[in-house]
């Protein structure tokens, strides 16, 4: 496995400010860009904002405001929602950025001299909301078929991308590289479609200016998806790469997106890398949509679940957990309170929580706090140790196929075994029999290194949770690190153990 591992969010509009699905995809990205640093990969973690385009400018006119300065104003509030959701991202990159401008500018001109960029006239439908032109055929009923819209007719001199030669590549790339669209289903989706035909791609735009000017014709300014999806490669520091950035990090290993934009990444960007002459992303993943309450969150239903309130009243960690655990990634899934208070109440006050209070108080209560060293064994012990290789490795695959849910499934039957394994040995009772205080310490010295373990394996997903229970049991392990720190026997008999404060605690349904 390379030791590099690149992963990026899309970049957020900042017509709109940020909502539970933006800080699902980020915090879906941030755990795996956490987990992969514990597993010793130099991860280069990117997000950021995409603040062009004709949806910015008129929502900026709106506002009464220009396109600066609203895209100052709304980039702050991802910025500072990302810290308050504890996101680990590498760089934060903006598209009014001079290092994206230059290189989007350079991009467009090594594929114009290449000579699959040419000028002619568009004539055709655009919608603003999605930011994309479509044939008159394609409307339904005048309106965008993706979004349901109104769209408005235009007829522009453009540039123009010659998308279409490369629909047999891009055909043969999806077919011989089955893992590049992920999931499965929306693999068949882009295929069906690139089958049916690619037209060249309109790439620029006269009718107003908020934009990267295209250069040698400043007339023009480059369409924003063309101007968007480059900063993947311009936030590496393409094409100068005067940080070796992109030779280290370039083809991403991921490209984390809503299933809504999987078209602009599995055809636009792939046809654009090929006409480059650059290397492809290794995935495309495609997440699912979240209602709220059973319905489609909308502003003018007045029910956008905005993170830093769901954050103030159930705590950073539980909702991490909450959104990754609920739905497996892919799918769409419906958010709400009910459901989350469920989760904090049973799998992590009571299972997870459990479990680290138990072992620790049982810890004090023996043995003073101090940990004991492994002595006399049961056949529960060897049974209970002998199990964790087998789950790590199969959280291990989950990781890479981006199964986060099913990954938390496996690490919470750990955390069940562990708690049977408490009422299977009963310390309690080995307690009462001086003649099995050996026995008693091997139980304890077995539960809090899988407390470790296990506190290791929910940090990517829990990162305050992680660390807490790494200071609770004295693990000196700062970076919570799981290379070399995922099997049984690194603590250290004689640490003191202190008592763990309930982590999670209860909260009742009424309560919100
Ligand atoms: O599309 N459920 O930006 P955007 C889940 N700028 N995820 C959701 C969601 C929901 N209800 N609503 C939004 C853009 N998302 C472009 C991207 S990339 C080169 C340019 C998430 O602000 C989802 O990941 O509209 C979606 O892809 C992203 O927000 C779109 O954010």
């Amino acid at each position: 496995m390379s030791n590099k591992f690149y992963i990026t969010t899309p970049i957020y509009y900042v017509n709109d400010v940020p909502h539970i699905g933006h800080a699902y995809t980020t915090l879906a990205c941030d755990v795996l860009a956490r987990y992969k640093r514990a597993r010793g990969c130099e991860v280069f973690f990117l997000t950021g904002t995409d603040e062009h385009g004709q949806k910015v400018e008129k929502a900026a006119q709106l506002n009464g405001e220009t396109p600066l300065e609203l895209a100052d104003r709304v980039m702050q509030r991802f910025e500072s929602l990302w810290k308050k959701l504890n996101i680990s991202n590498s760089d934060f990159i903006r598209t009014t950025q001079q290092r994206h401008k230059d290189g989007v500018q350079k991009i467009f001109s090594r594929i114009e001299k290449k000579g699959d960029i040419y000028l002619g006239t568009y004539e055709d439908w655009y919608c603003t909301p999605c930011e994309t032109f479509w044939t008159e055929t394609q409307l339904i009923d005048g309106c965008c078929p993706d979004c349901g819209r109104a769209t408005e007719k235009l007829q522009e001199e453009s540039y123009f991308f010659r998308m279409s030669k490369y629909q047999q590549q891009l055909i043969e790339h999806i077919e011989n590289n089955p893992d590049f669209i992920q999931p499965r289903s929306r693999r068949n989706e882009v295929l069906g479609f690139v089958r049916e035909g690619l037209r060249d791609l309109s790439i620029s735009r006269t009718s107003f200016s908020w934009g990267i000017p295209v250069p040698g014709n400043e007339k023009h300014v480059v369409y924003v998806w063309f101007d968007a999806l480059n900063n993947y490669l311009t936030a590496l520091g393409y094409p100068d790469d005067k940080d070796g950035n992109v030779a280290a990090f370039w083809p991403a290993d991921v490209h984390v997106i809503g299933k809504d934009i999987l078209r602009f990444h599995s055809v636009y960007w792939p046809t654009f890398l090929m006409a480059a002459g650059l290397p492809l992303p290794k995935k495309v993943f495609a997440h699912g949509w979240w209602t709220v309450e059973g319905k489609k969150m909308s502003k003018s239903l007045q029910n956008v679940v905005e993170p830093n309130m769901l954050v103030d009243k159930y705590g950073i960690d539980p909702i991490r957990y909450f959104l990754l655990r609920e739905v497996p990634f892919g799918l769409d899934g419906d958010f709400s309170h009910s459901s989350l208070i469920h989760r904090i109440n049973s799998d992590l006050a009571n299972d997870l929580g459990n479990l680290v209070s138990r072992s620790t108080a049982m810890v004090n209560k023996y043995f003073a706090g101090k940990l004991p060293p492994r002595g006399d064994a049961s056949e529960f012990d060897a049974a209970f140790t002998a199990a964790f290789p087998d789950k790590i490795a199969e959280i291990d695959r989950h990781m890479d196929d981006l199964a986060f849910n099913k990954a938390l499934l496996s690490i919470w039957e750990l955390i069940s075994n562990a708690n049977k394994y408490i009422d299977d040995t009963a310390p309690w009772t080995l307690a009462k029999d001086e003649s099995k205080r050996s026995q008693l310490g091997t139980v304890m010295y077995n539960l809090i290194e899988a407390v470790r373990i296990v506190g290791l394996l929910v940090a990517p997903f829990m990162p305050d949770t992680g660390a807490r229970i790494m200071t609770t049991i004295g693990a000196d392990n700062p970076d919570l690190m799981l290379d070399g720190h995922d099997s049984f026997g690194e603590l250290q008999a004689g640490i003191t153990i202190a008592k763990a404060k309930p982590m999670f605690p209860r909260i009742e349904e009424g309560q919100k």
